[in-house]
């Protein structure tokens, strides 16, 4: 019998949902909301509406587009957490109403394990244990993964996630949000060692990237008073400088993370996987230090249902079922 699962994402601004039948992959459709970009980042009041008007027509995109009839499907995962509180109970609610009206099993997916197993939708798959990079809005975090469901954080942030420092960076620098992958595109044709910014030392396997947006703040605020086109001038290279900052940061940790461990299978993910440096970067030291790096495609390392998806095959697998008295969790833990 095909063991076939619709899972939901709905943790922040990204409106996702998927079916996987046996394990492979059938649908993943993501509607993006437009709506946050006047503001200069994801209002959550808003991010709740656009869930609701978008949630039913993009379930029932993924299930069209994959010829599944919800009396085929075996259970129905969601997203229960981390992430915006208001945000989550719109695909929670959804869930747990299609479950309930099909009688089948649901299934509460940690968002941040869920971009982790994203590398189990497609070969090459990594081999356990290996360390995960884990570069998000909300989260920095190297993971030692054991298993599918078992897994250990090794070091995080302590104040801003890597993704925040891009955004918020951008936004010093007066670009619009998500500004991410703006930073990205105009640091390809900036030298990344134009301007040099601090790092700040921190413990074991911790981050901290607050101190890197201050520096860029003053910095931009002083070369202003000199030359009212600085940044207009120099935009390349400031983003190309920014991101080398960031992203070598990330990669020190990850090293000495390996170092410490002894383990040379390191995978990436997250919403800043799809960072065009980080992924040249990563490659270049996996050949330097015998690495076998694991890079998800594009599609899979911004917020879609398809990791969400791979999860809940996995949980189902394990009979990992949620009564239907369950509620999101916005700050879930492992
Ligand atoms: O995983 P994700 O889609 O959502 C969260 O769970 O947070 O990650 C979104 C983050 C944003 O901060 C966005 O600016 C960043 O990922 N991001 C990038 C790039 N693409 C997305 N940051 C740098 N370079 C990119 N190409
Ligand atoms: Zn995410």
């Amino acid at each position: 019998m095909d063991l076939t699962i619709l899972a939901i994402e709905s943790s922040c601004d990204e409106t996702s949902a998927a079916v996987i039948q046996n394990g492979k992959v059938l649908n993943n459709i993501v509607a993006t909301q437009s709506v946050h970009e006047q503001y200069g980042g994801v209002v959550p009041e808003l991010a709740s509406r656009a869930h609701q008007q978008h949630i039913v027509p993009v379930i029932d995109q993924a299930l069209s587009g994959a010829k599944i009839h919800k009396q085929q499907l075996n259970a129905v995962a969601f997203t229960q957490g981390p992430g915006l509180l208001g945000a989550l109970l719109v695909g929670s609610s959804f869930a747990k109403s299609l479950a309930s009206a099909l009688n089948i099993p649901l299934i509460g997916v940690n968002h941040m394990q869920a971009h982790i197993l994203a590398h189990f939708i497609d070969d090459p798959k990594p081999k356990f244990p290996f360390l995960c990079l884990t570069v998000s809005g909300g989260h920095t975090q190297i993971v030692k993964v054991n298993d599918y469901l078992e897994m250990e954080i090794l070091g995080e942030t302590q104040d801003d996630a890597v993704g925040e420092a891009f955004d918020k960076i951008a936004k010093i620098i007066g670009l619009p949000y998500p500004g991410g992958p703006m930073i990205d595109q105009y640091a390809k044709e900036g030298n990344p060692h134009a301007f040099g910014f601090p790092e700040t030392e921190m413990q074991g396997f911790n981050y901290s990237f607050s101190g890197i947006k201050t520096a860029v703040l003053y910095f931009l605020q002083r070369e202003t008073k000199k030359d009212e086109n600085f940044v207009k001038n120099h935009l390349h290279d400031i983003c190309a400088s920014v991101q080398h900052r960031l992203i070598a940061t990330l990669l020190q940790k990850l090293r000495k993370a390996s170092k410490h461990t002894g383990i040379k299978e390191i995978a990436i993910a997250g919403g800043v996987s799809a960072n065009s440096y980080l992924r040249k970067t990563l490659a270049d030291e996996g050949r330097n230090l015998e690495w076998q790096v694991y890079i998800p495609k594009f599609e899979y390392c911004t917020d879609n249902a398809a990791m969400i998806a791979m999860t809940a095959h996995f949980k189902y697998l394990q009979n990992d079922f949620l009564g239907m008295d369950a509620s999101p969790q916005p700050r879930m833990k492992f």
